[in-house]
């Protein structure tokens, strides 16, 4: 438990100032009863979509509240889980003065918010068996760090980091620690979610782009305490989540048997994928994932990339990434798509 955090010395100022903007459905919330809306120079004429959506997904997120056993309170909805990390900069981070860290090799698109946004991002490297150097993270955070992104299970390189790391990083890092669980669901290991009543300063992110197959619907989740939802949703644009997201996230969020079975027959098709890897003659080092991709380490990445391409499969060459010289990071396909992908490679 961490007694001293205190989550508006975070705040950039300028967002604890803000009057945020109220639309027609902030003004007017109304109940069941049928009302004439002439509010918010809409088409009155319904095809399904003409209202503006509910700005706060109050059904979206009842039904994700029962699933993950969150209260809806501490529950923020994003234009996919981008959108919810850009808003963490936003709210957080004051451009030119504060700074992040993370811990490559990592998913990319951390650097580049703090780029956007003009944030010093201070590197970790993980250790070369892709574990966190707890002592150096503490090390490298002053008075002005204000986010950890740590990616687990860790894109490009598939491991979950240990328990025990994360739980000292949450105690000794005096900003917030965002952990990135967009693939979880692939994992055997919990969520952090159980724990997030313990921590004042763990936000976890989440997102139906993986596991859940909506990759293209745009929905991504963060949950964290009530006060820091409050603020991100202070700061986030009114309608962010569109109607037909709405819908088709909580059509898929009941079809829980239909997402499990799918999950099954990925991580099925992973350990196939995995064992004829290793048989592949290039291919020096498979490395276990709890995730929905295999990093490998081959002889030639940008080689076996070209090759790959030339016979119509495309793969990810993460070679630029520190510590994963040689990689290409593959996503487990369909069992046809598999079956390909090794036919090919043992052409190669
Ligand atoms: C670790 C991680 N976080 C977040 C995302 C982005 O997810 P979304 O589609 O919800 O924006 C990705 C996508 O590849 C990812 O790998």
């Amino acid at each position: 438990m961490k007694d001293s955090f205190n989550m508006s010395k975070l705040l950039r100022s300028n967002v604890a100032r803000l009057d945020p903007y109220r639309s027609a459905r902030d003004e007017f919330k109304g109940g069941n009863e049928p009302m004439v809306f002439l509010d918010a120079n809409e088409n009155p004429y319904p095809n399904g979509v003409n209202r503006y959506p509910d700005p706060y997904q109050q059904d979206l997120k009842e039904v994700l509240s029962r699933l993950k056993d969150v209260h809806t309170s501490k529950i923020l909805l994003g234009n996919g889980s981008d959108e919810v990390l850009d808003l963490l900069f936003r709210a957080f981070c004051e451009p030119g003065i504060d700074n992040i860290i993370t811990v490559p090799p990592s998913y990319g698109m951390y650097k580049v918010l703090a780029g956007i946004n003009d944030i010093e991002n201070r590197e970790v490297f993980l250790s070369p068996n892709f574990e966190l150097r707890v002592q150096e993270i503490v090390g490298a955070q002053d008075e002005r760090s204000k986010l950890l992104f740590l990616c687990s299970p860790n894109n490009p390189t598939g491991n979950s980091f240990s328990e025990e790391c994360i739980l000292q990083l949450l105690n000794a890092f005096n900003g917030l620690v965002v952990i990135d669980e967009a693939y979880i669901d692939f994992s055997e290991k919990e969520s952090w979610l159980k724990r997030l009543d313990q921590f004042p300063n763990l936000v976890i992110v989440q997102t139906l782009s993986k596991a859940y197959g909506l990759a293209g619907i745009r929905l991504g989740m963060c949950y964290a305490s009530e006060a820091i939802i409050a603020v991100l949703h202070k700061i986030k644009p009114p309608y962010n989540v569109n109607e037909l997201t709405q819908q088709r996230a909580m059509d898929r969020l009941l079809k829980t048997d239909e997402v499990n079975n799918e999950i099954s027959c990925l991580l099925d098709a992973k350990e196939i994928l995995y064992k004829q890897l290793l048989d592949i003659y290039f291919v020096s080092h498979v490395y276990t994932s709890d995730a929905n991709f295999i990093l490998t380490k081959v002889d030639d990445a940008s080689k076996r990339y070209e090759q790959l391409i030339k016979a119509g499969v495309v793969v990810r060459d993460r070679s630029s990434q520190p510590l994963c010289e040689n990689t290409l990071r593959i996503t487990v396909g369909t069992k046809t798509e598999n079956e390909h992908l090794i036919a090919v490679l043992k052409t190669l």
